[in-house]
C-alpha cells in the first residue's frame, strides 16, 4: 500500500477529473441497480395481469413499507398508462427498463471518459519526472546500472502503474458502489436471503487474498527481466560493428532469448495466477446465487413468501454484484502487481543525488584568477586513482597532463566538472571550493570536450546548439573555422543542416572529434577541460585536431589531457602523472633535459 499512496500523490494535480469520476459513478451505480427492479413492473405485467387490474393508487405508509410502495406505485401506473391493454403495459415497462440501462452506461461511459485524463496525465507526468531524475541523477549512478534498465522503468513499468494502479482508481467508487446500492435494493425485496451474500463475502475475500499472495514478487521478477532483455538490445545496436566483425551474433541472440525465455516463463506463471482471479470469483458467486435460488425458491413456491417477479429480479441483482466482486478481486491483484513496478519506478524518483548544491552554494559567473586543486584524493570504488593530488592553473596558462594509461587523468577531469566529488582535499575556483558553487554556474565556466566524442543525432547545427541555444549560422560557422571543422561540413550535403547520424556515425574519427572541439568553442567559456581522444588520426588529421586545439587554447585557461605530445609542446606547465601521482612537471624543453619518464614517452612516440 506504501507504494500505492506515494503514486497517487501523482493524481493530486488531476483531482477534478476523479471527483467528476466519482459523481458519474454514484449515477452509474444508482441507475444500475434502478434498472433490475424496473424489471419487477415488467415481469408483473408477464406473469400476473388478473392482479394488475385490480390495483388502486397506493398510500406511503412509512419507510418499513417502501419496498411496496414503490412496487405497487408502479405497477398502478404501467396500470394507468395502458388501460386494460397489455401490449401497452409492456411496451412502457420495456421503455423503461431500456431508459434505464441507457442512463447507467452513459455515465458509465462519462466516468471513464473523465477518469481516462487522471490516467495518462499521471503517466505523463511520471515519466517526465524519471527523465528530469535521471539527467539529474549523477554519473556514478549509472555506471553501476544498465541503459535497458532505465529505460524498461520509464517505459514499461510506468505503463504498468497505469494499468493496475490507476484502473484501481476507476474500479475505486465505481464498484464498491454498485455494491452498495444493489444490496440496499436486496435488502429493501428480502432482507432474509441478504443474508447469505454477507456470509458470501469474507468467505471469498479470504480465497481470493491467498490466490493473490506471491504475486507482487512475480511481477517483480517479470519487470526485472523486462529491464535486461532491453539491456541486450540496447547494447546490441550500439555495438553491431563488434557483433558483426566478431560474429558474435549467436553469442548475443543466445543471451538475449535466454532473457526473452525467462520472461515468458515469468509471465506465464504471473498471467496464470492472475486469470485464476474472474474464474474464481464467479464461481463462487454463482455457489451463493445457487444457494439464493434453492432458498429463494422455496421462498416463492413453498411458503408464498415473496412475490415470483420480485425473486427474479432479486436474482438478476445478486448477480448484478457479482461482476463488481470480480473487478474488485482483480483489482486487488493489480495493486499486488502494481506494487511492484512502483517500486521499481520509485526506487529512481526517490535515489538522493550525492551531489548537490550546498544551501549557501552561490553563482559564480566569472573566473578571474587560478584553478586550485589541492590535496585531493579520490577513489570510485576501493582503490584509491588519486592520492593527495595538487595543482595549480592560473589564468591564462595551458596545464598539460600526460601519463600512461590509467594514471587518473580523466579522472581529474571528472572531478573538475563534479562529476564526482573528491573524498579528501578540495578544488578551488579563484580561492572558492566548487562544493560552494552552484553545479550549473560552475559547469558554465568550463568547456569539456571528452575523451569519446558524444555527439547526438542530429544536425551539425543541432551538435552545437547544445552548447549555445541562441547562436545564429554565423556564430556555428566561426566556432566550425576555430575547430578546423569548417571544411568537411562545408561540403557535406546540407552543410551544417545535415544530419550526422547515431552518435555521428556518418562522420569519421577526426572530424567527429573537431565538432566536438566546435561545440565547446561555440561555448566560449573561461576554462577548456579538454580530453583529447586517444584514436590514431593520420598525420593529416593529427594535424588538423592538433590545429583546432591550439586555435581553441589561445587566450584560455586550459587544462589538456594529451596522448600526442605534439599537442603540448607550448603548454606552460606539463604534469606527468604515474598512479595517480605527479612524478614529474615542467616546460617541455626541461622535462627533456631531466630524461626522466618524460623524456621516455617523447622518444616512444617519436619512434613510433
Ligand atoms: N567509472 C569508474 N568506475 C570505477 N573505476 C573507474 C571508473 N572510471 C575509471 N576508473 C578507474 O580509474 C583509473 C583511472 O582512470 P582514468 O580514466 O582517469 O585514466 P586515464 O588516465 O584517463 O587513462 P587513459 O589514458 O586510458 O584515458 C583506472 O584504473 C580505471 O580503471
Ligand atoms: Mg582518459
Amino acid at each position: 500500500m506504501q507504494y500505492f499512496k506515494k503514486i497517487i500523490q501523482f493524481a493530486l494535480p488531476y483531482k477534478r477529473f476523479a471527483f467528476l469520476n466519482i459523481i458519474f459513478n454514484v449515477f452509474y451505480a444508482l441507475f444500475s441497480a434502478l434498472s433490475f427492479i424496473a424489471l419487477i413492473p415488467m415481469l408483473d405485467v408477464l406473469f400476473e395481469q388478473d392482479k394488475i387490474k385490480a390495483i388502486k393508487e397506493p398510500t406511503y405508509t412509512g419507510m418499513l413499507d417502501i419496498k411496496d410502495y414503490f412496487k405497487d406505485y408502479l405497477s398502478f401506473k404501467v396500470h394507468d398508462f395502458a388501460q386494460d391493454d397489455a401490449s401497452r403495459a409492456l411496451l412502457l415497462v420495456i421503455s423503461l427498463v431500456i431508459l434505464l440501462f441507457l442512463l447507467k452506461n452513459i455515465f458509465r461511459y462519462l466516468a471513464m471518459y473523465a477518469i481516462t485524463f487522471l490516467r495518462n496525465g499521471v503517466l505523463k507526468d511520471i515519466r517526465n519526472e524519471l527523465y528530469k531524475k535521471t539527467v539529474n541523477l549523477p554519473i556514478s549512478f549509472f555506471s553501476e546500472k544498465r541503459k535497458g534498465d532505465i529505460l524498461a522503468r520509464t517505459g514499461t513499468d510506468v505503463l504498468e502503474i497505469q494499468h493496475s494502479f490507476l484502473s484501481v482508481l476507476e474500479l475505486l467508487f465505481r464498484e464498491p458502489l454498485t455494491i452498495i446500492f444493489t444490496i440496499i435494493m436486496m435488502l429493501i425485496i428480502s432482507p432474509k436471503l441478504t443474508l447469505f451474500v454477507f456470509i458470501f463475502i469474507p468467505i471469498s475475500g479470504f480465497i481470493i487474498s491467498r490466490i493473490g499472495k506471491t504475486l507482487k514478487k512475480k511481477s517483480d521478477q517479470v519487470q526485472k527481466e523486462q529491464g535486461v532483455f532491453l539491456s541486450t538490445l540496447e547494447e546490441t545496436l550500439g555495438g553491431l560493428k563488434i557483433i558483426k566483425g566478431f560474429t558474435a551474433e549467436k553469442l548475443f541472440r543466445e543471451k538475449f532469448e535466454e532473457s526473452t525465455s525467462k520472461f515468458y516463463r515469468f509471465s506465464n506463471t504471473l498471467l496464470n495466477r492472475q486469470n485464476l482471479a474472474s474464474p474464481t470469483s464467479e464461481f463462487l458467486g454463482i455457489s451463493v446465487i445457487a444457494i439464493l435460488l434453492w432458498y429463494g425458491g422455496k421462498m416463492v413456491l413453498i411458503d408464498g413468501t415473496l412475490d415470483s417477479s420480485s425473486f427474479i429480479a432479486y436474482m438478476g441483482l445478486a448477480y448484478n454484484i457479482l461482476t463488481p466482486a470480480k473487478a474488485i478481486s482483480k483489482a486487488s491483484y493489480s495493486v499486488k502487481k502494481g506494487n511492484a513496478a512502483a517500486e521499481r519506478v520509485l526506487e529512481i524518483l526517490e535515489t538522493e543525488s550525492n551531489i548537490t548544491d550546498l544551501p549557501d552554494a552561490q553563482d559564480k559567473t566569472e573566473f578571474s584568477t587560478e584553478i586550485d586543486i589541492k590535496n585531493i584524493s579520490f577513489k570510485y570504488q576501493n582503490d584509491f586513482v588519486l592520492n593527495d593530488f595538487s595543482l595549480k592553473v592560473p589564468k591564462g596558462h595551458t596545464v598539460a597532463l600526460v601519463g600512461q594509461s590509467g594514471s587518473g587523468k580523466s579522472t581529474i577531469a571528472n572531478l573538475i566538472t563534479r562529476f564526482y566529488d573528491v573524498n579528501k582535499g578540495s578544488i578551488n575556483i579563484d580561492h572558492l571550493n566548487i562544493k560552494k558553487i552552484t553545479q550549473n554556474s560552475l559547469r558554465k565556466l568550463l568547456g569539456l570536450v571528452t575523451q569519446d566524442s558524444i555527439l547526438f543525432n542530429d544536425t551539425v547545427k543541432g551538435n552545437l546548439l547544445v552548447a549555445k541555444q541562441n547562436a545564429s549560422d554565423q556564430e556555428i560557422i566561426e566556432a566550425l573555422k576555430v575547430a578546423n571543422a569548417w571544411e568537411f561540413v562545408e561540403n557535406l550535403a546540407e552543410g551544417i543542416y545535415t544530419n550526422i547520424g547515431d552518435s555521428g556515425n556518418k562522420l569519421s574519427g577526426g572530424q567527429k572529434q573537431r565538432l566536438s572541439i566546435a561545440r565547446a568553442v561555440l561555448k566560449n567559456p573561461p576554462i577548456m577541460i579538454l580530453d583529447e581522444a586517444t584514436s590514431a588520426l593520420d598525420t593529416e588529421s593529427e594535424q588538423l585536431v592538433q590545429k583546432a586545439l591550439e586555435n581553441m587554447m589561445k587566450n584560455r585557461t586550459s587544462i589538456v589531457i594529451a596522448h600526442r605530445l605534439s599537442t603540448i609542446q607550448k603548454a606552460d606547465n606539463i604534469i606527468v602523472l604515474a598512479k595517480g601521482e605527479i612524478v614529474e612537471q615542467g616546460k617541455h624543453e626541461e622535462l627533456l633535459e631531466n630524461k626522466g619518464v618524460y623524456y621516455n614517452l617523447v622518444k616512444m612516440q617519436s619512434l613510433s
